[in-house]
């Protein structure tokens, strides 16, 4: 059984706290509280990209050696009109260099929080895209994720995170602009 940590308990949070258990493995939800360390091999960062930085900071020991999983739409909300990272570069890419030694994965974030509770979008399994650098890690996730009731998809290496939260940005604005709901959004058909 693996154990999955979950720093954030919003929408997200939740979520995928459900499809963890629903999968017969144990989560444990991590609160503000930095001298909290997280036990699980699996920590999942379900928290908005603006908090990433400072969760780095505070806590780069206790994630050392551990799966880091981000799934933040790193979007300027004041305009909707682009993502604050650098073009060649992604959220993801940004907290693995900042975390060295942790096993850095982009993962959820082309998932609306109700697709992941309904464990369909559009007539087809919700499927998660997972994307990194280190192959075990991936396998670790995808197994938790396809456990709990959805598919999981190899997306490639960590800098395939670029075109994820590209991805995640754009279901974002269709949803905004209410051309997809948040039960929907982009369905992946193998
Ligand atoms: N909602 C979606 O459908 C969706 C889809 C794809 C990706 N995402 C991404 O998922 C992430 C979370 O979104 P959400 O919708 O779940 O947001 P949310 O409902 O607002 O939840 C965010 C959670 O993060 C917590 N938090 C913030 N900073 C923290 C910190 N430093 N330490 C511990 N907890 C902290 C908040 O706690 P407090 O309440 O105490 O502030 C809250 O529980 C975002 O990066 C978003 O871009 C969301």
């Amino acid at each position: 059984m693996t154990t999955v940590s979950i720093i954030g308990n919003g929408n997200m949070g939740q979520a995928i706290g459900a499809v963890v258990a629903a999968g017969g493995h144990s989560v444990e939800v991590i609160g503000r509280d930095a001298a909290q360390a997280p036990t699980g091999d699996v920590v999942v960062l379900a928290v908005p990209y603006p908090s990433l930085a400072g969760i780095a900071a505070e806590r780069a020991q206790q994630l050392a050696g551990k799966v880091v999983v981000d799934l933040s739409n790193p979007l300027d909300f004041s305009t909707f009109d682009s993502l604050v990272v650098d073009a060649d570069s992604s959220a993801a890419a940004e907290l693995q260099a900042k975390l060295p030694e942790s096993k850095v994965l982009k993962a959820f974030n082309t998932n609306f929080a109700g697709t992941l509770a309904a464990k369909t979008v559009g007539g087809l399994p919700t499927t998660v895209l997972i994307a990194g650098d280190d192959q075990a890690a991936k396998d670790l996730l995808a197994d938790v994720v396809r456990a709990g009731g959805l598919n999981a998809t190899d997306a490639g290496a960590l800098s395939r995170a670029r075109e994820l939260e590209s991805i995640g940005f754009l279901q974002l604005v269709l949803a905004v602009r209410e051309q997809v709901g948040w039960t929907g959004g982009f369905a992946v058909a193998a």
